[in-house]
C-alpha cells in the first residue's frame, strides 16, 4: 500500500457519525472553512455546481438550528452545524457564469463528448432543456418523444425528466458533504450527518426559497467517545459488490 492509500484509509475508517460532541473544545475557524474549499472541488453534473452551504456558528442560531434537527444530541453539541443546500433553481445563475467563462476563445472549441457539440453550444442549448421546469408536462412529453426516437438505434441518455432535476442536484450536493466529512476528519475533527429534520422550518430560517431543497445538516466538534453507537456495521463485501 502506498502512503498516501494508507493515509485515505485512515480517514476513511476515522470517519463515523458521531451523536454527541465534546463542548469544552473550540472549534478553529479555518477547519470548517479549508473542508468547505475541499467540498467545493467536489465533482457536480455537468460542473454546475448547484449547491450552497450555511455555516451555523453563533450559539443562538446552533440552538434554533438543533431545534429544527429534532433536538438530536450531536446537533445541540455541536460546535458549528453547516447546512448543505441543493438549488435546482439557480440554473439560470450557473449558465451564466459558465458561458461567459466560455466566451473565452481557447475553450470555445473543446467538443463535449456526450453530446458531440461544443462547451458553448452545451451550456447554450442542453443545460436549458434538461433544467427549465417551464410547463413540465408538455417538455416531459416532448422529451420522451425525443428520447424515444434516439434510443431506438443506440443508446441514449433516459433520465432526463422533470423527476430527475432534484436527484442530479441531491446527488452532487451530498458527493460535496461527503468530501467535507473527510476532510473534517483530516482536519483532526468530527461530524454528524443529518437528514432528520425539518427541512420546511430550515428553509424558512435560512430565507431560502421553496425550490430549495435541504440536502442534510452536518455537526461539526470534537466527537465524544460516548458519542458513537458501537462498532461500525457494514455489510459484508460479497453482498454489495458484483463482479460482471
Ligand atoms: C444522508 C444521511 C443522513 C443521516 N441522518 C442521520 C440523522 O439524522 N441522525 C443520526 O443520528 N444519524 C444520521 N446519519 C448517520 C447514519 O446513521 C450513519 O452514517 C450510519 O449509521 C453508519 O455509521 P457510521 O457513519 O458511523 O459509519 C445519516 C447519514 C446519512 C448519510
Amino acid at each position: 500500500m502506498t502512503n498516501n492509500s494508507e493515509i485515505f484509509n485512515q480517514i476513511v475508517d476515522k470517519r463515523r457519525a458521531y451523536r454527541e460532541f465534546d463542548t469544552n473544545f473550540d472549534l478553529p475557524e479555518s477547519v470548517v472553512k479549508n473542508s468547505l474549499e475541499r467540498a467545493i472541488k467536489s465533482p457536480s453534473s455537468s460542473n454546475m455546481q448547484l449547491w450552497e452551504f450555511y455555516r451555523i456558528k453563533s450559539k443562538e442560531s446552533i440552538k434554533e438550528v438543533a431545534r429544527l434537527c429534532l433536538n438530536q444530541l450531536g446537533a445541540i453539541t455541536a460546535s458549528e452545524i453547516v447546512i448543505f443546500v441543493a438549488r435546482p433553481d439557480l440554473w439560470k445563475e450557473r449558465q451564466a457564469v459558465h458561458l461567459k467563462r466560455l466566451e473565452k476563445v481557447e475553450t470555445k472549441n473543446i467538443k463535449n463528448k456526450l453530446f458531440g457539440s461544443s462547451e458553448l453550444s452545451y451550456f447554450s442549448t442542453v443545460i436549458p432543456q434538461f433544467y427549465n421546469l417551464s410547463f413540465p408536462c408538455l417538455r416531459d412529453l416532448v422529451k420522451r418523444i425525443y428520447v424515444w426516437n434516439k434510443s431506438r438505434k443506440a443508446p441514449f441518455m433516459q433520465d432526463v425528466y422533470s423527476k430527475h432535476i432534484p436527484v442530479v442536484t441531491q446527488k452532487s450536493t451530498a458527493l460535496a458533504a461527503q468530501t467535507f466529512m473527510l476532510s473534517i476528519v483530516a482536519e483532526g475533527y468530527d461530524s454528524l450527518p443529518m437528514e432528520g429534520l425539518d427541512s420546511k422550518r430550515i428553509k424558512k430560517f435560512l430565507k431560502l426559497p421553496k425550490t430549495a431543497e435541504i440536502n442534510m445538516a452536518i455537526a461539526v466538534g470534537k466527537g465524544k467517545p460516548e458519542g458513537l453507537r458501537g462498532t461500525r456495521f457494514r455489510l459484508p463485501y460479497d453482498d454489495v459488490v458484483f463482479d460482471i
